[in-house]
């Protein structure tokens, strides 16, 4: 997908009137200039989720939620940016413009995705004809019937059956037009060698029965294939390769299904395969998704906790679902998802178990699964002598090491309070274990997620609200040598962004525009600012800030430069030097800290 371009989204945000947007989902309440309601992302008795008509943002005085109404829909409909934009600009009735990158390279990959997508629609369908109507599909119904997949499921989950034979799928596929690159492309067929990509092909999938793997949205852009008996020597499910329409772990099976299920129940059960899944939603069970047989990847975690706080892993009883189980761990925590583990019976998943001892059993067990590191720790704790201090130390570092990766500190804290308990740890030794580096977390590329931003000083917190509303105080600020002043200025990244984007401090839509660009808690940050009363001098304030902070940067380099003095072997030269320099930053010092008391004086 293309990108869309600033100016779009700002006519887009001006079209759509915060106000309205919002109050179409619930009613808003006038309270002086702003609206007000009980916000809708915590649980409240008063109003604190303010709206404001002026500014076009939402900000929770509660939760700390809000920003643009981008943002507002993001989050409210469980939406990701680019379906947020499209919602909004349908809404108005603007257009929106996707810039494809020059050289037409997006251009022909949009192309191939729009063909591999229709292939793999048509591929489904005709899989599932065969399923239905053909003569060599009559094992495979039998086989589905015999699993308890009645015709209505085959059809809801669009279940194919693929023939076993080299070459049915590729002629079939050459005779409604495609062409062979197209589907070698969609991993559909296979080369005979891969070295030779125009050689000999034959079809990948053969006699087994097909699942079409969906999106988010509902397009099938994978399959996976079972064999219907056992005893061959073949893998029993077979998976479409990655391709350009399809990366095994950004997938979740059952999603486009399941995905209101899930926020209704705040809570997704998560079993491994796809029969467990379609099992367990056909009895009635909606709020499932599936991995399909790996771990958890961090980006599955990342889509699940759009939609839940709270996974229950059921995973098979058997000791590969409990690996699964475990490597899943670290994706969840570090996306604070709570985790919970349902146990199945010995040598049963949760297909089976619905089927041998009914939804109710499977239920019972769901609702009495125990937190995950309740079990964990019970199950470490059995196999340890807990007299041994040795031992006792060694297991604290082992839970330690998981306890770690948990993000959320309020969440954290609670963990360590079950383990240090448990094993009779003092808090403080169990703390200090919590505090070796944890290994590296989540990918930088990908993280607008839902870290809180750090807080900048009140200095840097009063300049970014100036430079956003003040048109000049931030004509000042621009006009001073800010990059480098802030290079110098802890947490004042957000300052460099409020003052490195080109956006309008009187207009909403510009504003809206430009918190699009922020990862969601400085985003957060911005829209408390937005709300904020503004000082009625606003360009004297923005120099008396600016002032503070250069100070702060100078004495800072003061610090640094009476510290290398002190050093021991300093020659000559550097000595002289240091001094030079030590007696330039105090005159500086003492020239700002003049300027900023005459600035008292006048105002
Ligand atoms: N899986 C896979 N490749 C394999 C084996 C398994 O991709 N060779 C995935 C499938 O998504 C499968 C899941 O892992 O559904 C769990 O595997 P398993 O427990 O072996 O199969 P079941 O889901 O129980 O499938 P069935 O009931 O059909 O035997
Ligand atoms: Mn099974």
């Amino acid at each position: 997908m293309g990108n869309i371009p600033s100016q779009n989204i700002e006519q887009i945000a001006a079209a759509n009137d915060i106000v309205e947007v919002i109050g179409s989902y619930f009613p808003l309440k006038r309270a002086g200039s702003a609206f007000k309601a009980l916000c809708p992302f915590h649980q409240e008795k008063t109003p604190s989720f303010t709206v404001s008509p002026q500014r076009q943002t939402f900000h929770c005085f509660g939760c700390g939620a809000g920003g643009s109404v981008f943002r507002f829909v993001m989050d409210y409909e469980h939406l990701d940016f680019p379906a947020a934009v499209r919602k909004l600009a349908a809404r108005a009735g603007v257009p929106v413009i996707e810039e494809r990158g020059l050289g037409g390279d997006d251009d022909r990959q949009h192309e191939t995705r729009r063909t591999l997508l229709q292939l793999h629609a048509e591929a489904t369908e005709w899989f599932h004809e065969n399923l239905l109507k053909s003569k060599a599909g009559a094992p495979a119904r039998d086989y589905l019937k015999r699993r308890g997949i009645d015709r209505r499921i085959a059809h809801d989950w669009q279940i194919g059956f693929a023939p076993d034979s080299w070459d049915t799928f590729l002629k079939w596929a050459i005779d409604r037009g495609y062409r062979r690159p197209q589907i070698l492309q969609s991993g559909l067929i296979k080369p005979r060698d891969e070295t030779q990509p125009d050689g000999d092909a034959y079809d990948r999938f053969r006699g087994r029965i097909m699942f079409p793997i969906h999106n988010d949205v509902g397009e099938v852009i994978a399959f996976s294939g079972r064999v219907l008996d056992q005893e061959t020597e073949a893998a029993k499910y077979l998976n479409s390769p990655e391709t350009p329409l399809f990366r095994k772990g950004r997938v979740l099976f059952g999603l486009h299904k399941t995905k209101r299920g899930l926020i209704e129940a705040n809570c997704a059960i998560v079993c491994e395969g796809q029969l467990d899944l379609i099992t367990i939603f056909e009895a009635g069970i909606t709020n499932v998704v599936a991995p399909q047989g790996t771990a958890f990847t961090e980006n599955q975690a990342r889509i699940l906790k759009r939609f839940v706080n709270e996974v229950v892993l059921c995973f098979d009883a058997d000791t590969a679902g409990q690996k699964a189980a475990e490597r899943s761990l670290d994706a969840l925590l570090q996306n604070n998802l709570i985790v919970r583990v349902a146990e199945m019976p010995a040598g049963e998943d949760p297909d089976s178990m619905i089927r041998k001892r009914g939804r109710e059993e499977f239920e019972k067990r769901v609702a009495e699964a125990r937190d995950f590191f309740d079990s964990w720790i019970e199950h470490e704790a059995a196999a340890t002598d807990l007299d041994s201090l040795g031992a006792k130390m060694q297991l604290a570092r082992k839970l330690a090491e998981t306890v770690a990766r948990v993000q959320d500190p309020l969440m954290r804290g609670e963990v360590a309070n079950k383990v240090t308990a448990r094993l009779g740890v003092a808090r403080v030794d169990f703390e200090r274990l919590l505090s070796k580096p944890a290994r590296d977390r989540g990918t930088p590329e990908e993280s607008r997620g839902e870290a809180m931003a750090p807080t900048p000083s009140h200095e840097v917190a009063m300049l970014c609200l100036l430079a956003l509303r003040h048109p000049e105080a931030r004509e000042f600020l621009l006009a001073q040598e800010w990059r480098e002043m802030l290079g110098q200025t802890p947490d004042a990244e957000i300052l460099g962004r409020v003052l490195g984007t080109d956006l309008r401090p009187d207009d909403p839509a510009s504003i809206n525009a430009f918190m699009t660009g922020l990862p969601t808690g400085e985003e957060a940050l911005v829209s408390s600012w937005m709300l904020q009363k503004m000082p009625p001098n606003g360009l004297e304030v923005a120099r008396g800030w600016w002032n503070g902070l250069r100070q702060a940067v100078v004495r800072r380099q003061l610090q640094i430069a009476e510290g290398r003095m002190k050093l021991p072997r300093l020659t000559t030269g550097e000595a002289v030097n240091l001094q030079k320099q030590i007696v330039d930053l105090t005159e500086q010092l003492r020239e700002l800290s003049r300027f900023s008391s005459v600035r008292v004086l006048d105002t």
